[in-house]
């Protein structure tokens, strides 16, 4: 079953279900039917209901160990980024495979260390970091702390005196890199508030070094997300190997990572994606003679194949000219279509039919931006069918919201033939728990 497609952008466009698509999330038909690993969705479907977040174990052993060997030439760390999908059964299955992990909040920290990662194989990222988190990163000993501006460095440098703690640390540099992505998630260029412009690494490197508890042993960037094409890489690299040769030339600096960020891209339609020899074969020449120890903290690459959101038709519309398939899961469950306008394919649980409609699949929140997909061609579902939208596993649940007091929906974890519901749906009363409807009332 292939269909084929001309246009791909802004969540718009036919269906373009590929056998490598439905291969690196561990999808298969039998029959009619559409499984996952071992599972058929319409069992978890009907067990669990809709709409629900599912995501193969085994998909993404198979995606971390790809990247793992690819890079075996250079010692490397890779450090999941936990905003992806921070559910704890998924970080378990990274930290069981010897990843590290990346975060950007005290909360991150919290899954992650609840998941067992050992705290020094944390690396804590992020453009706004409060001193409370700056402080308990210190208390937790965690593996460094990249900085992303000079007086963020300064508020370290105060936090490990007080806290008479030695510190590792990594500038995160902005090495104003082009990259071929959406505005909103392109990160390695001056003029967006990511990482420490090039000109002011000197001062801060010169920060580090007077320091008496902090030391730079890191070189770090992330150019930005959903990224296919090398040369980016190769550049930011490039630029962040002279920079360490300079800041080890002049001060001594103990660098012993070089840090490369993530961002390597999947297949959502048919796009390039990031293959791992490709990648390796462009980035290895440049950092096995530096020596270094690299770090990359991709996100999406390890996760975001391997889950899908299964939801159900609630009704078929006929409007304005145009056909509307409305489905029990919105914007608030998985925001990525409208807000970057992004390409999710739409397959049928069950093949009932050979018949298709061209139609916009919109869900339930009150908002004409909640849509799945826009004019696309799909089966001519009808209500009570349910539909898997791919691709969902990164920056999918991790990025449900309450909007219209909905609970955010189940997740599921699909191992072989065993699968197991890795956080049970939310409730309404959970939404207004804590609530005060009075000065003196209660909830
Ligand atoms: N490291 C840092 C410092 C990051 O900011 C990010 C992502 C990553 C690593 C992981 O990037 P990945 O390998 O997953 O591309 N919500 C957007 C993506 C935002 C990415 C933010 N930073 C989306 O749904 O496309």
């Amino acid at each position: 079953m292939v269909w084929t497609s001309e246009r791909r952008r802004g969540g718009v466009g036919q269906s373009v279900l590929t056998d490598t698509r439905f291969a690196e999330a561990g999808l298969a038909r039998e029959g009619a039917t559409l499984h996952l690993g071992g599972v058929a969705l319409s069992t978890i479907a009907t067990r669990v209901g809709t709409p629900v977040y599912v995501y193969n174990a085994e998909a993404i052993r198979e995606r971390y160990h790809a990247l793992d060997q690819a890079l075996a030439a250079v010692p490397h760390r890779i450090c999941y980024a936990v905003k992806a999908n921070s559910t704890l059964a998924v970080l378990r299955i990274l930290r069981d495979l010897g990843a590290g992990a990346d975060i950007v909040s005290a909360g991150e920290m919290s899954r992650a260390v609840a998941a067992g990662f050992a705290p020094d194989r944390v690396v804590f990222s992020g453009v706004g970091k409060a001193a409370s988190e700056l402080r308990q990163a210190v208390r937790a000993r965690l593996g460094h702390l990249n900085v992303e501006s000079v007086e963020e460095l300064h508020c370290l440098g105060k936090i490990a005196n007080a806290e008479q703690m030695d510190v590792s640390v990594g500038i995160r540099v902005n090495p104003d890199v082009t990259t071929d992505t959406h505005p909103y998630i392109s990160t390695g260029k001056t003029g967006i508030k990511f990482g420490v412009p090039a000109d002011q690494v000197p001062a801060a490197a010169a920060f580090i070094a007077r320091h008496p508890r902090l030391q730079l042993t890191t070189l770090a960037m992330h150019l930005g997300s959903q990224l296919s094409d090398t040369e980016p890489f190769r550049q930011g690299i490039a630029h962040l190997l002279a920079l360490a040769a300079r800041l080890q030339a002049g001060d001594g600096h103990p660098i012993r990572v070089i840090d490369i960020g993530g961002g390597l891209a999947i297949r959502y339609a048919d796009e390039p994606s990031m293959d791992p020899a490709r990648f390796a074969a462009a980035v290895v020449p440049l950092l096995e003679p530096s020596g270094y120890t690299v770090y990359l903290e991709p996100g999406r690459f390890l996760v975001g194949s391997a889950g899908v959101l299964v939801t159900e038709v609630l009704y078929r519309k006929h409007s304005g000219g145009k056909e509307f398939v409305v489905v029990d899961a919105g914007m608030n469950d998985l925001v990525r279509p409208s807000h970057y306008q992004a390409y999710h394919e739409i397959v049928e649980l069950e093949t009932r039919t050979a018949e298709t409609v061209r139609a916009d699949i919109v869900g339930p929140v009150c908002e004409t931006g909640d849509f799945l997909a826009l004019d696309r061609v799909v089966p001519d579902v009808r209500a009570g069918e349910r539909l898997a939208v791919l691709g969902a596993g990164a920056y999918g649940f991790a990025m449900a919201s309450n909007y219209n007091t909905r609970p955010r929906p189940a997740e599921v974890v699909v191992d072989g033939d065993v699968w197991w519901v890795a956080r049970a749906r939310e409730r309404v009363e959970d939404l207004y728990r804590g609530e005060l409807m009075s000065p003196t009332g209660s909830a």
